[in-house]
């Protein structure tokens, strides 16, 4: 599997040096929250700008927030490779993955633990990535919802019937046992916040979450 670590619980006093210690990722996450689609607010595009001078990542940009067709621009200029917006914040999901991949970024969309699977179904076939959040958005070093499993092997079977080509994501309350059940259930990137952060050999533990 894929580890695209989260930063959310790394000490930002001393960001850069907390984002080199995980250079062994080939991926990055970054959460991005609004105080209006979640309580807490994280920061905005310029960070990842300001990431981007340094890191030669894959940038795994999760927007929770509100409206985010209004800010697709901003992350788009910024440096994301892929740009993951909530179903629950638009009214038209479509129009928001057309607009990101007619300018050249990967499209996902993420659904939250109260959100059924099949809210998504006719888009699918459009889709680059499906987010599962396993977690209620909004903080790091919560707990794995195991209802969480179902929503990947939906996902999985959909993918298998109909020759989709999402890859299937998953965020919150990854150890290396959920990290195991995740894979088992068709799982493809794992996002590991304070699980890695907690940690003080972060580049080994990345290794053995990837091979799980
Ligand atoms: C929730 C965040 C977190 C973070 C990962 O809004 O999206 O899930 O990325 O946090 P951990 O791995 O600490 O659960
Ligand atoms: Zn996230």
């Amino acid at each position: 599997m894929i580890c695209s670590p989260s930063f959310l619980s790394s000490d930002f006093s001393k960001l850069k040096s907390e984002i080199l210690s995980i250079d062994s990722a080939k991926w990055l996450h970054f959460d991005v929250m609004d105080g209006k689609f979640v309580k807490n607010t994280t920061y905005s595009h310029e960070l990842v700008a300001e990431v981007k001078s340094y890191s030669k990542q894959f940038f795994d940009v999760h927007l929770m927030i509100e409206k985010p067709e209004e800010y697709l621009d901003d992350y788009i200029k910024a440096g994301s490779d892929l740009i993951t917006f909530h179903f629950e914040a638009v009214d038209d999901a479509k129009q928001v993955i057309d607009y990101i991949k007619n300018n050249n970024v990967l499209a996902g969309i993420s659904i939250k633990p109260d959100t059924h699977i099949d809210v998504l179904d006719n888009l699918l076939p459009y889709l680059d990535l499906v987010l599962i959040m396993s977690v209620e958005p909004g903080k790091g070093g919560q707990k794995f919802i195991p209802n969480s499993i179902d929503k990947i092997k939906y996902l999985n079977e959909k993918r298998n019937s109909f020759n989709y080509r999402y890859l299937i994501e998953v965020d919150g309350g990854i150890n290396l046992d959920t990290a195991k059940r995740v894979r088992e259930a068709g799982c493809d990137v794992i996002v590991v916040g304070s699980f890695i952060f907690n940690s003080n050999n972060r580049n080994d533990l990345i290794g053995e979450l990837e091979n799980v």
